[in-house]
């Protein structure tokens, strides 16, 4: 791809499952890298289409909707809108964004399978699946559930076991059961269309196509080259279930596309409903941008999708041969929370819309701190100490410091008006800091667009933030409040400077920080300012008149990052008193009486229950101990009403160190059995016993 350049841009994000909210972990994998590359392309004036849109099919669907007692339906309704405003509130400014059960998704679908399928590509395949005489049905993967060969966890699903990540097959599972109704499956043969990914490997457009990894991130090249290395197998591109896009030939009732199918085709057809809509300004067709190879095709994903962007999609795109193939596949790894993995099921995540509750208007941050630390080479970690620093020292006390610094002294020296540029500087030592400060920021700007075409962004928002380091160190060095007394045309000169780097933060922030980039326009009363003049010496002229200034960011304090600690420390509590998966067959290691007689468990008496407010899953509980009485937090909210609680006898370990929850101090845990079936009772005394007796 060297030496390509492109006529026009298609930049696609990952399509999210309409399962769920969206959360900080989607956003630095993939939306943000994507929305920061193309805002900086649309600067330079490219032509370029942002798609993405939900993706309604697939068993993770039909599973939200089991669980939620709703229709797939409904589920892909309701969340589609979720996301879709979530995105918004976050500036990520897609072209467009479609939803894969449209009708122009399923007939694009339809018709590329038809396609291959006429031209012979899949193989026609009969294999044995798992069936549900009960449900009447074949069983999806996930469905099945079992007990590991490999390290005997009994809840195995069919596709991996989640505890030694195995990758399975539903046959591998011993003592398959359906998660449907409990039974045990049976096999039953089933006909499907099979893409021949082994064949398609040795074909010589393949090897021609992947000669393109060589320019692409090590982190995807590692992982297909391992694939490729292990050698493809084919690939049922049809399955048994009733959620998703219809196959469309005979013969094939009650079976539909493979959901990794169907959705990367959906940015071929959110692309065809956008250029067909009314609120499209002129782009020419779709074909242009989808089988002309003055297009560059761009996939923004997570790790976990790079197989299929890299490889299948690609090889479903050249078998049907109109297609161009993808110049790049920048692919994030995963941003992991607090020292854990993100979980939408463990409610392990900082959600968006739940954060501009928080942090109302304060999107920039978070865009900000989530480039700072996204994954890019390697997983990596948000922690809320780490963005309360990131924001404090960096957003506040450098760009936003700088800029209300140079704006509170034109308001002061020139009553906000741009001072007139004197001819020459004679002060050697101004002359110095001048020169320093210009070439630090030139060298900042080259290496910033660098980043930004290498799509290191990271490294690129780094590049921007040194820009406004060396306006503060500008402004330090040379002290123009002191110097307004006695030298006032080196000031003018500092003062003018000093408004023309405000004017290159305002530009350069468009990609990274969009909502400040505008209030920074309009605070220096240019809201045109633009890229094209980036690297202008005098962008902003004499006797302009600035705008209105506010602060561009505030400090966050302790209780802000405080009250965030709480709820992560409920929800913590809440999970380590759900039911765990395994645990009826697997036990903790060993431990010595020693250590069994640390432990100091008494009985108690509920005396008073009530719910934690913003807290499903807690109750607060106050607990008779005998010699004294306890405030006690518990995640049994989904198990006990607290009427049925006040009067019961429970198990309490009293000496576990108190810990502050949701702001409130929880003194000591109650004893609960839980199995493997989302049960939790009380452990407490057979008869009625003085509080305080102690347990042993
Ligand atoms: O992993 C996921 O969330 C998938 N829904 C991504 C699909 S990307 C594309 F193929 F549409
Ligand atoms: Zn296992």
């Amino acid at each position: 791809m060297n030496n390509f350049e492109p006529k026009r841009y298609l930049i696609t994000a990952a399509l999210p499952y309409a399962n769920g909210p969206v959360h900080i972990g989607h956003l630095a994998g993939c939306y943000l890298p994507a929305d920061i590359y193309t805002r900086y392309l649309k600067a330079q004036g490219k032509e370029v289409l942002f798609i993405c849109g939900s993706d309604e099919h697939g068993v993770p669907i039909t599973i939200k909707a089991k669980k939620e007692g709703i229709s797939p339906q409904q589920v892909v309704d309701k969340y589609d809108g979720i996301m879709k405003n979530a995105f918004k509130d976050f500036g990520i400014d897609f072209t467009y964004y479609g939803r894969t059960s449209s009708k122009t998704h399923h007939d694009t679908a339809q018709e590329f399978f038809r396609n291959l399928y006429d031209k012979g590509v899949f193989k026609e395949e009969i294999t044995n699946q798992y069936y549900d005489v009960e449900a009447n049905q074949f069983l999806a993967d996930r469905y099945i559930t079992g007990t590991c060969p490999r390290c005997g966890n009994t809840n195995a699903y069919g596709d991996q076991c989640e505890k030694c990540g195995t990758t399975l097959s539903p046959t591998d599972l011993i003592n398959p059961k359906s998660t449907l109704s409990g039974a045990t499956p049976v096999l039953k043969e089933t006909k499907n269309w099979f893409l021949p990914m082994d064949s398609i490997q040795q074909s010589a457009q393949f090897q021609e196509y992947i000669k393109r990894f060589d320019g692409w991130k090590s982190n995807i090249k590692g992982q297909c080259n391992s694939w490729l290395t292990e050698g493809l197998q084919p690939r049922a591109m049809t399955r048994d279930l009733d959620w998703g896009v219809p196959v469309p030939v005979e013969d094939a009732e009650g079976k539909v596309l493979y959901v990794w199918f169907d959705a990367p085709i959906g940015y071929i057809s959110a692309t065809k409903e956008y250029l067909a809509s009314p609120s499209c300004i002129d782009h020419g067709p779709w074909t242009n941008w989808w089988q002309n190879e003055d297009t560059a095709l761009i996939h923004f994903i997570g790790k976990d999708n790079i197989v299929f962007h890299a490889i299948i999609f690609p090889m479903m795109l050249m078998t049907h041969g109109k297609y161009i193939l993808p110049t790049n596949v920048p692919a994030n790894e995963f941003l992991n929370l607090e020292g854990d993995k993100i979980s939408t099921s463990r409610n392990w995540a900082v959600w968006l819309h739940e954060y501009l509750v928080d942090f109302p208007n304060r999107q920039d941050e978070l865009r900000y701190v989530l480039t700072s630390i996204a994954p890019e080479t390697k997983d990596s970690e948000f922690t809320w100490k780490d963005y309360q620093t990131r924001v404090n020292s960096e957003l506040v006390s450098i760009f936003g410091n700088f800029v209300n610094r140079v704006l509170v002294l034109s308001d002061k020296f020139y009553e906000g008006k741009i001072p007139s540029k004197p001819n020459m500087i004679t002060v050697q030592n101004i002359f110095t800091c001048r020169q320093t400060c210009f070439d630090s920021i030139t060298q900042s700007l080259h290496a910033m667009r660098e980043d930004l075409d290498a799509v290191k962004l990271r490294d690129a928002q780094a590049e921007f933030i040194n820009i406004a380091r060396a306006g503060n160190k500008y402004l330090a060095d040379t002290e123009p409040w002191k110097l307004i007394k006695t030298d006032e045309e080196i000031v003018k000169q500092i003062m003018f400077d000093a408004i023309q780097i405000c004017a290159k933060l305002a530009i350069a922030a468009a990609p990274f920080l969009p909502h400040t980039a505008i209030k920074l326009k309009v605070m220096l009363g240019d809201e045109n300012l633009n890229w094209s003049s980036l690297f202008n010496e005098n962008i902003l002229l004499e006797n302009h008149q600035l705008g209105k200034h506010e602060i561009l960011y505030k400090q966050v304090d302790d209780e802000e990052i405080q009250k965030q600690l709480d709820r992560l420390e409920a929800i913590k509590l809440a999970n380590s008193q759900q039911p765990e998966a395994n645990s009826l067959t697997d036990l903790k290691p060993d431990i010595n009486y020693e250590d069994f007689e640390k432990i100091d468990l008494r009985v108690g008496k509920i005396l008073e229950a009530e719910k934690v407010p913003k807290a499903d899953k807690l109750l607060k509980l106050t607990v008779d101990l005998g010699f004294e009485k306890r405030t006690i937090l518990s995640g049994i909210a989904e198990y006990y009403k607290p009427e049925e609680l006040v009067g019961k006898l429970v198990t309490v370990v009293a000496n576990l160190a108190p810990r502050k929850i949701r702001g409130i101090e929880s003194q000591g845990m109650l004893l609960m059995a839980g199995n493997d079936f989302g049960k939790l009772f009380n452990v407490g005394p057979e008869k009625d016993i003085e509080t305080g007796s102690v347990v042993k």
